[in-house]
């Protein structure tokens, strides 16, 4: 984006004081939140929340240190967000892992700030000839990002079918959650849900208590729709995860071997986070019929821990 670019968005949309946008990491257009309760910055590519510290607290959402910023490239860390389509798209393997929407520019559509002083941004997925090109349907849809910036940090996704045919999609807010030390954290509200095992096979398995990690994890938890709460003893807090419009959930780490072959985790990254992804995801799609829409909503909040 040229300089003349970000001083109209400027111009349009920046709230003084409290949010402004320019060039970020790799030149990336980013809007940068600075508010009473938090800072944040997000880039346009993806409508990608890449950090958001609460002020006082540690950062709540982990980025990796070796992270690529490029144009069309995906972001290791932050929110991914992952739509039409979450995982491996389900019948072209051509088709990029967890959809487009991730890798391609979004437009400002509003910021505000709220009486409390929170800041909201809303982007729209901007349709180009690419995203037409790889959107499965014939069926027009829109869809939305509303970010709100406090000491939560909220986000809805809106997919709007404005066609005549009712469409599938898949989606999720991929997030990665910083934690002091993975092998220390338990995750707890997953207890007594069924889910699949992509680290076994896809097998069909069932959680018994709170989810720990010491070794590679990716499963996709079905009927879950309850808080998660990530309980991190060293740094006496709890990040709480609460969701609507979604009945799954995905839990990932790569641990050592994946991260390194990733090539964008750093050394010991993977020690550091957590994915909690609130999903629609496997058989949890979603059918949004003519002229409906869907909404998958997350408020992430941080609590002491006693
Ligand atoms: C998780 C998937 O959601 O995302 C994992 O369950 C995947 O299987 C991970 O490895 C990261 O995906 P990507 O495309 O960002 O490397």
């Amino acid at each position: 984006m040229s300089t003349s670019e970000f001083d109209a968005l400027n111009r349009q949309h920046a709230l003084p004081g409290k949010l402004a946008f320019g060039p970020g990491p790799g030149g990336l257009a980013v809007a940068v939140v600075n508010n009473s309760h938090a800072s944040a910055m997000i880039a346009l590519q993806g409508a990608h929340v890449m950090t958001w510290t609460p002020h006082g607290q540690q950062p709540v959402i982990w980025l990796s240190r070796a992270a690529a910023f490029a144009p069309g490239k995906s972001i290791r860390g932050g929110v991914p967000i992952c739509w039409p389509w979450f995982g491996p798209h389900p019948s072209d393997a051509k088709l990029p892992g967890h959809g487009f929407a991730r890798t391609v520019p979004w437009e400002v559509v509003e910021s505000r700030s709220l009486r409390d002083d929170r800041t909201v941004l809303v982007l729209r997925l901007a349709e180009t000839e690419a995203t037409r090109k790889q959107w499965p349907h014939a069926t027009p849809v829109e869809v939305e990002a509303h970010i709100t910036v406090g000491t939560t940090l909220e986000m809805e996704l809106v997919t709007h079918n404005n066609g005549s045919a009712p469409v599938t999609i898949g989606d999720a807010l991929h997030t990665y959650f910083e934690v002091s030390d993975i092998r220390e954290v338990k995750i707890h509200g997953l207890g007594g849900c069924p889910y699949l095992d992509k680290v076994d096979g896809g097998s069909r398995k069932q959680q018994q208590g709170p989810v720990t990690i010491g070794s590679e994890v990716d499963r996709v938890y079905l009927d879950s729709t309850a808080d998660c709460l990530i309980e991190d003893p060293r740094w006496r807090r709890r990040i709480r995860v609460s969701k609507r419009g979604s009945r799954s959930s995905v839990v990932w780490n790569p641990w050592t071997e994946k991260a390194a072959k990733m090539g964008d985790f750093g050394t010991r990254g993977y020690l550091n986070m957590v994915c909690v992804e609130s999903t629609n995801a496997a058989e949890d799609v979603v059918n949004i019929g003519p002229g409906g829409e869907h909404r998958l909503w997350v408020r992430y909040a941080v609590e002491p821990l006693s």
